[in-house]
């Protein structure tokens, strides 16, 4: 498209400015999160101990007692956990076992923490979110006792990522003092947003440089006909949010961020933030390749960016496998179409309902004034004392 600069010499990924520490930092969910909690779901940012930490690199996975697993009959994930059944009162010899006793301040935190999100949370550490374990819970991140979000952590890669490799791939840039951000610098928080049935048909993906949105992205690789018919609509609502919300409070020039749009052509809009991640090839890129990104160029008269939403005959379209994906959409809709066209005509018209009633399950409404908003603004505050601070 005309968004590329074919004039100029072409970059490759070889070309790509590696991010430095500090913007990994910056896209860090406990950082960002202080700014944005406004345009964001409802949370607790659990800041984490060294006897958590030690808990989710040891090998093995035990899980604590007296957290009552969910009992979901397909949860047949072979790992077994200790938890209380019955009222068998002499069998405090397990107490040894208890890996919560190294780790009590968060244990109950995570306790109050689902009990305040409503009983189901979907979790995450400071970047990532356990996706790759979500078969442990047959598929999905849903969690509503302490030991579903362990069991996920513990068996994820992308925590272990999170964890141990943060960093790689980032040039140093030594602060004043000459000191470099370290991994031991970096305050570990576990976040528990509130469990949302997301429609992933309206989660868009969005590629900022130079403090202009360059490239925008559906992130659930299926063909939806509606998305043709309101492409200029979510691109408005896209630009004017980042106008409105990040363009000038961001730290960094270059970063991706991810929006939830639940948006039907019938509905009023609401525009969500859900998460920002780094300027940085570990960043999917979806739809686009890194490379056409790198070769956009925003200051070209009347540029636009480049809005990708995957076309009725595009490969990606024909059961692209997408393996992270817990719930491509509701139950109801997946429900509405078995039931067949007449079930799904019936859908149609209580779609509204259905998408305008999502912004009040998971939400933090803090700045559109819901009924909530004191005590949920205040408890978050006080758990947000000991996350993570800006390093310099
Ligand atoms: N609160 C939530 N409840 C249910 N699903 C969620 C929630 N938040 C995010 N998701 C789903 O998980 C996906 C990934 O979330 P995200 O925070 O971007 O994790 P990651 O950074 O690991 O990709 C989102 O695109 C969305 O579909
Ligand atoms: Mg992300």
């Amino acid at each position: 498209m005309a968004t590329t600069s074919a004039a100029r010499e072409q970059k490759t990924i070889n070309d790509f400015p590696l991010p430095t520490r500090q913007a990994i930092v910056n896209s860090s969910y406990p950082e960002w999160y202080k700014k944005y909690r406004g345009i964001t779901g409802k949370a607790r940012v659990i800041p984490l101990t060294a006897g958590f930490l030690e808990y989710l690199k040891a090998d093995g996975i035990i899980l604590p007692p007296d957290t009552p697993v969910v009992p979901i009959s397909d949860r047949d994930s072979g790992v077994f956990s200790i938890t209380n059944t019955d009222d068998s009162d002499d069998d405090d010899d397990d107490e040894g076992e208890n890996p919560a006793q190294n780790f009590p301040e968060v244990h109950s935190a995570v306790i109050a923490a689902i009990a305040e999100l409503g009983g189901s949370v979907y979790p995450k550490l400071n970047w990532s979110a356990p996706k790759d374990a979500a078969f442990m819970l047959g598929n999905t991140l849903k969690c509503s006792s302490p030991s579903d979000v362990y069991l996920l952590l513990k068996s994820s890669n992308f925590i272990t990522h999170d964890l141990e490799h943060a960093f790689d791939e980032t040039v140093d840039v030594p602060d004043e003092n000459g000191k470099l951000l370290q991994l031991s610098d970096v305050e570990y928080a576990l976040v528990l947003r509130k469990w949302v049935d997301v429609i992933t048909s309206v989660e868009f993906r969005c590629f900022v440089k130079q403090r202009k949105v360059v490239a925008i992205t559906q992130r659930d690789l299926n063909h939806y006909d509606f998305l043709e018919n309101g492409k200029e609509e979510f691109l408005a609502l896209i630009q004017e949010f980042f106008a409105r919300h990040l363009e000038k409070t961001f730290p960094d020039a270059d970063f991706v961020f991810d929006v939830y749009i639940p948006k039907t052509l019938l509905t009023e809009s609401r525009v969500w933030l859900v998460d920002i991640n780094p300027y940085s090839p570990k960043t999917d890129t979806l739809t686009f390749a890194w490379q056409e990104i790198l070769n956009i160029d925003p200051s070209i008269p009347g540029f636009k960016p480049d809005f990708r939403i995957i076309k009725k005959n595009d490969p990606e379209a024909y059961g692209f496998a997408q393996p992270y994906s817990a719930h491509k959409l509701p139950k109801d809709v997946v429900d509405a179409a078995a039931g067949g066209p007449e079930t799904m005509l019936q859908f149609k018209n209580d779609w509204k309902n259905i998408v305008e009633g999502l912004g009040g399950t998971g939400i933090d409404d803090s700045d559109s004034g819901s009924d909530d908003e004191e005590g949920d603004k205040g408890e978050g505050e006080e758990k947000e004392g000991g996350t993570a601070e800006k390093k310099n």
